[in-house]
C-alpha cells in the first residue's frame, strides 16, 4: 500500500457509464468499476515494462511529460505503476487487456501493437489536455477504474496520403502518423509518385528527384522529396506507433515525373516537364521495352530494401491505353504474349511485378484496376475506390480488398455544400461525417476478402503554387492545416469503420461522443471542421418573418447568428433563445469556439413549389414605404446554355403586383430581347440564337412597387431548342 501511495493518488468521483468515457474507437468490451475512486497519476508513477516494450514506454513517457511536466521513471523489468507487458496467448492480433484499479494500471498486449493500443486507450481515459504539447498545470490527471478487453475487427485501417500534389515534409508526416495512431489506424499508404512529382530518392536513378521532384522555373521551383535516410527515420518513428508505411510506387500511368527525368521510359519517348498545375498525363510506361522493365525492377529493389512493409503498392489507376495501342514495342510484346486488348497488358504487368515481389516476400497492392484489367494469378490486394460492392470482384478473382470508396472515404471532398466550404474536390457529392460513418463493408466472403478500410487524402486542391482561398474558419493558409481540416473529424469515423464490426457501429453513440472528442482534437491543435449549429425548428410568422430555434452542436461552443446574410463573427449576437429573421434566407448561425467560427447553418430556400417554372434566377425582398421605381439586373450566364426558346417567370410572392416598364435580356453588349409594357408580367418568352459558350447573359428589369413588404422571385425555363 505504501509503494502504491507513492506512485498514484486516489480521487473521489461519481461512477461513470462506459459511454461517458467517449473512447474512439469504442473498445469491444468495457467494464467500468462502480468504485467511488479514480486513480490519479503523480510525478512518481513509474512506467514498468519488459525490454522489448521500451520504445512504447518512452512514447508514453514523452506524451505525458509534455502536458503534465512529470518525468515518469521507466522501470525496465519493474512491476509497479503503469505496467506494460506482452501476453501472446491473449487472443487476436493487436488486442490488449487494460485494467486500472487501486492496484495500478496494467496493459497487457497480445503483441507490441496491442500494448501500444492499450496505451492509446489509457491516454483517452485521461483528461483531453493530456495530448497538449504545452504544460497544463491545473489538471488532475485521473483515470477511471475500468477493465477493457479490446481488439480490432479488421487488420487494415489505413490512410492514403498524397504528398505529390503538395509536398508535406517529414516532420509533418510524423505528426500525421501521431494523429493516426491516436485513433488506432495502422497503415499509411504513402502516395509518393504521380505526374506532379517523384518524392522518393532512388540512388540508381538520381534524376528522378533531381528533375522529377521539382516543378516550375529553377529560381522558384516548387516540390521536394524524401531521402532514403529521412524515409528510414519516418518508418522507424511510425513503427513504434504501430503504423506501417506502405510505399505507393505508381505505374503504368501517373508517371510524368519519371518521364520528365528519363523520357525513354514512356511509349512516346518525348521530353516532358513536371506540371505546375493539377494535371493527369496520358503518358504510359513503355512496358514493351526491356529497359523499362529493368528500370522498374531496380526501383522496386531499392523500395523493397527500404520499406519493411510486407506490402508494396504499385498504384495502377486511371491508365488510358491509347499509347500502348500505338506503340510498336508494346504491340510487339502483346503479340508475343498473346494479349489482345491493350488494357490486358496491365494485368500482365501486374503479374510480372507481383511475381518479382513474391521473391522478396512482398505482396503487391494497388488501386482496383490491378484486378480488373486482364487475369492476375499472383494474389494481390486491390483498393476498391469506386463502388463498395466491387469487393465481389476481389472475392471472385481470388484477391483481397481494402475499401476506400470515393463515395464515403475520399476526405478531399468537403463535408457539406455550405457557401464558404473549403475548396475541395467536387466530382462527387460532399461526404458528411454521418455518411462516412455509414459506409457499408460488403464483405461477401466468410474468409474475409475485405482486409479493412482506408481513407484517401488527395492534395490536388493544394498543388504547389496555388493560392488557397482565405477561409474565415481557418485563420491561416497552410496546406497542413487544410489537410487536418478535411481529415477531422471524419478520421474518427474511419477509426470505427475498421476497428468495429458493422453490428457494433452506432451513430447514436458515436455522434454523442463527438463533442467530447473535439476537446481531444483541441488539445492536439487539430483545426478540425467545426460543426455548425442545428436549426431544429423554423416557423413563418403572420408578418412573413421567420422564427428560428437552434441547438448547439458543441457544448464548448457558443452560437452566434446574423439575420442579414453576412457571415457570423465573434462580434455577432449570441444565441440565447429563439431568434426572428425578417427574411429566412438571410439567417445565418455559426458555432464560435475559441477564436474560430464554423461555417454557417442556413435554411436552404425551398423553391420546390415553383419547380415547373425552371431554374431559380434571383430574388428581391424589401419593405417599401411608398410607391418606388426599381432598376435591377440579374445574371443569366450559365442558366442560358444553348439556342432556343426560354420563358422567364416573375413571381410576386408577397405584396405585388409589380408594374413592369422594361424587361431586357442582354447577350454581353447586345440586346437580344425587349419585353416591355407588360403590366402584370408573370411570364415572358424570348429566343436565343447564335449562342456561344462562356458568353455572359444579363436580365435588366425596371418596375414599380406599392408600399408594402415585397418579394419577387424570378425563374427561367428552357422551353425548346
Ligand atoms: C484514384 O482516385 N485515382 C485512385
Ligand atoms: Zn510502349
Amino acid at each position: 500500500m505504501k509503494t502504491f501511495l507513492l506512485s498514484f493518488l486516489l480521487a473521489l468521483t461519481t461512477p461513470l457509464a462506459a459511454q461517458d468515457l467517449h473512447l474512439i474507437p469504442q473498445p469491444q468490451q468495457v467494464v467500468v468499476n462502480p468504485t467511488k475512486f479514480n486513480i490519479v497519476l503523480t510525478a512518481r508513477t513509474p512506467i514498468s515494462c519488459s525490454p522489448e516494450l521500451l520504445p512504447q514506454a518512452e512514447y508514453l513517457h514523452d506524451i505525458v511529460q509534455r502536458s503534465t511536466g512529470y518525468d515518469l521513471p521507466i522501470l525496465v523489468g519493474g512491476k509497479k505503476g503503469i505496467r506494460l507487458s506482452l501476453n501472446p496467448q491473449q487472443g487476436k492480433a493487436e488486442g490488449y487487456h487494460l485494467v486500472s484499479s487501486h492496484k495500478g494500471i496494467s496493459i497487457e498486449g497480445n503483441d507490441v501493437a496491442g500494448v501500444f493500443y492499450g496505451i492509446q486507450t489509457l491516454l483517452q481515459l485521461l483528461p483531453p489536455q493530456i495530448y497538449s504539447d504545452r504544460l497544463q498545470p491545473h489538471v488532475r490527471w485521473s483515470v477511471p477504474a475500468v477493465e477493457i478487453t479490446d481488439a480490432p475487427n479488421r487488420p487494415f485501417r489505413g490512410l492514403m496520403f498524397d504528398v505529390v500534389r503538395y509536398f508535406y515534409d517529414i516532420d509533418y508526416m510524423k505528426r500525421c502518423v501521431d494523429l493516426m495512431a491516436h485513433y488506432k489506424l495502422n497503415k499509411l499508404q504513402f502516395h509518393l509518385i504521380d505526374d506532379s512529382g517523384w518524392r522518393l530518392e532512388i540512388k540508381k536513378y538520381p534524376r528522378l528527384t533531381e528533375i522529377g521532384a521539382w516543378a516550375g522555373p529553377k529560381e522558384n521551383r516548387l516540390g521536394g522529396f524524401y531521402t532514403q535516410e529521412e524515409m528510414r527515420d519516418l518508418i522507424d518513428y511510425a513503427a513504434v506507433r504501430g503504423v506501417e508505411i506502405i510505399p505507393e510506387i505508381e505505374f503504368p500511368a501517373h508517371i510524368l515525373s519519371a518521364v520528365a527525368a528519363y523520357p525513354h521510359l514512356s511509349c512516346a519517348g518525348e521530353q516532358r516537364e513536371v506540371p505546375t498545375q493539377h494535371f493527369i498525363s496520358r503518358d504510359l510506361l513503355c512496358v514493351g521495352q526491356e529497359s523499362t522493365m529493368e528500370f522498374l525492377k531496380n526501383v522496386l529493389e531499392e523500395v523493397v530494401a527500404l520499406f519493411p512493409s510486407p506490402i508494396i503498392n504499385i498504384g495502377g489507376d486511371e491508365a488510358v491505353y491509347t499509347r500502348w495501342e500505338s506503340c510498336p514495342h508494346c504491340q510487339a510484346l502483346m503479340k508475343k504474349e498473346g494479349i489482345e486488348k491493350a488494357g490486358d497488358l496491365q494485368g500482365w504487368l501486374t503479374n510480372q511485378v507481383a511475381t518479382m515481389m513474391k521473391k522478396h516476400d512482398k505482396t503487391c497492392m494497388g488501386w482496383e484496376e490491378i484486378i480488373m484489367r486482364g487475369k492476375v494469378s499472383e494474389p494481390v490486394v486491390a483498393v476498391i475506390w469506386h463502388e463498395v460492392k466491387d469487393t465481389i470482384v476481389a472475392k471472385e478473382t481470388g484477391h483481397k480488398a481494402v475499401l476506400a470508396p470515393a463515395t464515403h472515404l475520399y476526405f478531399d471532398f468537403p463535408e457539406h455544400q455550405i457557401a464558404g466550404e473549403v475548396q475541395a474536390a467536387t466530382w462527387m457529392p460532399p461526404i458528411s461525417l454521418e455518411k462516412a460513418y455509414a459506409m457499408p463493408i460488403n464483405d461477401y466472403s466468410p474468409s474475409s476478402t475485405v482486409l479493412g478500410v482506408m481513407a484517401c487524402y488527395w492534395s490536388d486542391q493544394f498543388i504547389h503554387g496555388h493560392k488557397l482561398q482565405e477561409l474565415p474558419q481557418l485563420d491561416e493558409n497552410r496546406s497542413e492545416r487544410y489537410a487536418e481540416y478535411l481529415l477531422f473529424p471524419r478520421l474518427l469515423a474511419l477509426s470505427e469503420l475498421g476497428w468495429l464490426s458493422e453490428a457494433d457501429r452506432s451513430w447514436k453513440r458515436f455522434s454523442a461522443s463527438n463533442d467530447y472528442n473535439y476537446r481531444r482534437l483541441d488539445a492536439l491543435d487539430v483545426p478540425y471542421r467545426l460543426p455548425q449549429p442545428r436549426i431544429v425548428k423554423h416557423v413563418e410568422n403572420a408578418d412573413h418573418s421567420t422564427t428560428f430555434t437552434l441547438e448547439p452542436s458543441m457544448t464548448d461552443g457558443t452560437v452566434v447568428y446574423t439575420t442579414d446574410g453576412t457571415y457570423p463573427t465573434k462580434h455577432s449576437p449570441r444565441y440565447t433563445g429563439p431568434v426572428t429573421a425578417e427574411d429566412a434566407d438571410l439567417f445565418r448561425a455559426a458555432t464560435l469556439h475559441g477564436r474560430r467560427v464554423s461555417l454557417p447553418a442556413i435554411l436552404p430556400p425551398d423553391y420546390s413549389a415553383y419547380a415547373q417554372l425552371g431554374e431559380f434566377v434571383g430574388k428581391k425582398r424589401e419593405q417599401y414605404k411608398e410607391v418606388t421605381s426599381l432598376t435591377e439586373t440579374y445574371d443569366l450566364s450559365g442558366r442560358i446554355r444553348g439556342n432556343g426558346q426560354y420563358t422567364l417567370s416573375f413571381i410576386d410572392r408577397l405584396g405585388g403586383p409589380s408594374v413592369f416598364s422594361k424587361i431586357e435580356v442582354w447577350k454581353r453588349n447586345e440586346l437580344i430581347a425587349t419585353l416591355v409594357n407588360k403590366k402584370d408580367a408573370p411570364r415572358q418568352t424570348f429566343e436565343v440564337n447564335n449562342f456561344e459558350a462562356g458568353t455572359p447573359f444579363t436580365l435588366k428589369v425596371e418596375r414599380s412597387v406599392q408600399p408594402s413588404l415585397q418579394e419577387m422571385l424570378i425563374f427561367l425555363h428552357f422551353v425548346k431548342p
